[in-house]
């Protein structure tokens, strides 16, 4: 199989080749300078800046309190510390919803004051109309469907979506109206994976999962999760690859061991 590896710049384009090939799509989220050059470096293809950072930042509860200066803060962290990977800036609550004028002046200021290379946004029909405006304006839009944070209240819970038939249908022409609007790709969170699977076989576009199953043309997840940073966290659908919580609890319980002991620092590590 072909492989992207030797791209210098990852861009909407070589994602929609990728997709044509059969190469599946890797995305994770970051928030600062120093994990976006490691990702970025280690190959990842898409770094997500995502509104989790209101969770896993801020420590909130939901996505909901993040502002749009705050993710400015964290997406322009990112992009200095990126080479070639592609960097998604997530348009967060309060900044787009039910005002596409609104929505494209978002997207314009993440774009103008960050350097990031495309937005994304959550919903379907209701948010169509912002897309065809930010997409007029040369700006890339990710979509997002299935689980959308953002709704939780609406929602009440973030358990699986779309498991009636309804809701799946809603979700069917939903992708293909954000396909239409001009979406580039589409986050789709939390939903059947044989529904992603026909999702994303019936779209030109790239589909990214998350608890959406193998069938999507990539993956995404929330860093502090894969790297077990966040230990509480454990849905069905996570891989975690590290476990830093350990790691880190332990280098910082010997650190102060060492510190109380006087055994740090030693002849060696003074001047
Ligand atoms: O904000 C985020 O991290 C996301 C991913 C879960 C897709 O939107």
């Amino acid at each position: 199989m072909s492989t992207h590896k030797d791209v210098k710049k990852i861009t909407t384009n070589t994602l929609q080749k990728m997709k044509a090939a059969g190469e599946k799509i890797s995305m994770l989220t970051a928030y600062d300078f120093s994990f976006a050059k490691l990702f970025d470096s280690a190959g990842i293809d898409i770094i997500l800046v995502g509104d989790s950072a209101s969770n896993v930042m801020a420590g909130h509860e939901t996505t909901l309190p993040i502002t749009l200066d705050q993710m400015i803060y964290h997406a322009s962290s990112v992009v200095r510390g990126v080479d070639r990977c592609l960097v998604v800036v997530d348009l967060p609550f309060g900044s787009y919803q039910g005002n596409s004028k609104e929505a494209l002046i978002s997207a314009i200021k993440i774009m103008k004051e960050t350097g990031g290379h495309s937005i994304k946004l959550e919903g379907g029909t209701e948010v169509v109309e912002s897309v065809k405006r930010i997409v007029d304006a040369g700006i890339p839009v990710m979509g997002h469907l299935g689980l959308t944070p953002q709704s939780i209240y609406k929602f009440g819970t973030y358990t699986v979506r779309a498991k009636e038939e309804a809701e799946a249908d809603k979700l069917r022409k939903d992708a293909l109206l954000l396909q239409e609007a001009g979406c580039f790709a589409l986050v789709l969170e939390k939903i059947p994976a044989s529904l992603a699977t026909e999702v994303s076989t019936s779209l030109s576009i790239p589909t990214i999962g998350i608890g959406a199953g193998n069938g999507c043309d990539g993956q995404v997840l929330v860093m502090h999760d894969m790297l077990g940073i966040n230990v509480e966290f454990k849905p069905r659908f996570l891989r975690q690859y590290l476990n830093l919580h350990q790691q880190i609890t332990g280098a910082v319980n010997q650190y102060i061991g060492d510190v109380k002991s006087g055994d740090f620092p030693n002849e060696m590590e003074q001047y």
